[in-house]
């Protein structure tokens, strides 16, 4: 997958910026180089923590330049879907653990117009992606057990990345491989090496004065040719 530079998308995700200042952030991440803003949905009950609905979702739309790729860690999650693509996500990802019927949900979601996602988190098998992977624009790996920024990442995605990568390649499907939690610009290429075309960087990002710096620095990373 290295070498394949252009297609790799960085991904901010908000959910380590200042929110006092969250119109302020999104422009200069955008201005940065981000490719998506990722937006971290968290319900308190399907993640052990409380982020942001779809209010917020609409005022970042209002001055996002980029594709607001929306990542739901909520449930149930079908009764909040229209909310969300009113708000004006791009892509919307649900869990699979957080639905019973993913094949209504990931339809609900295109139907209604915008690219659906299925995350997996850590424990949960790729098998669950088989019989969906036709209904998707992109599949995320959670590298961290969901619901908090600035965890480490988990090793184990990078076997998941490499199985999900050739059943994409295998099937002929234009899907994106999506790696969420821990990535900095250390472990990037092995994500990258694994298959993963969209990598989020929430801590790693915001935590860095220089925010165009450090994107350029996780995309050189991420394009290497060679092992680290
Ligand atoms: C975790 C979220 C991630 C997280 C990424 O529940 O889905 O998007 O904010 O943050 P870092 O990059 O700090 O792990
Ligand atoms: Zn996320």
């Amino acid at each position: 997958m290295a070498g394949s530079s252009p297609m790799i998308k960085i991904a901010p995700s908000i959910l380590s910026a200042d929110f006092s200042r969250l119109g302020e952030e999104v422009r200069a991440v955008e201005q940065a180089g981000a490719d998506y803003v990722h937006v971290d949905v968290m319900d308190g009950h399907f993640v052990p923590n409380l982020t942001i609905g779809p209010l917020v979702v609409g005022a970042v739309a209002k001055i996002a330049t980029k594709p607001l790729d929306v990542h739901l860690m909520i449930s149930p999650v079908d009764p909040f879907i229209p909310d969300f693509v009113k708000a004006g996500a791009a892509i919307i990802s649900v869990h699979a653990e957080a639905t019973l019927h993913l094949d209504r949900t990931l339809r609900l979601i295109r139907e209604l117009g915008c690219k659906a996602g299925v995350a997996l988190n850590p424990a949960t098998p790729i098998c669950n992606l088989s019989s969906v992977l036709h209904l998707v624009d992109m599949v995320v790996v959670m590298s961290v057990n969901p619901g908090f920024g600035g965890q480490f990442f988990i090793d184990h995605a990078l076997h998941k990345l490499k199985t999900i990568r050739r059943m994409i390649n295998d099937r002929g499907l234009q899907v994106e491989l999506e790696v969420d939690g821990g990535i900095k610009p250390d472990n990037i290429h092995a994500a990258a090496q694994a298959g993963a075309d969209v990598f989020v960087a929430g801590s790693a990002v915001f935590s860095q004065p220089d925010y165009t710096a450090i994107i350029q620095e996780l995309r050189a990373n991420a394009s290497l040719e060679v092992p680290l």
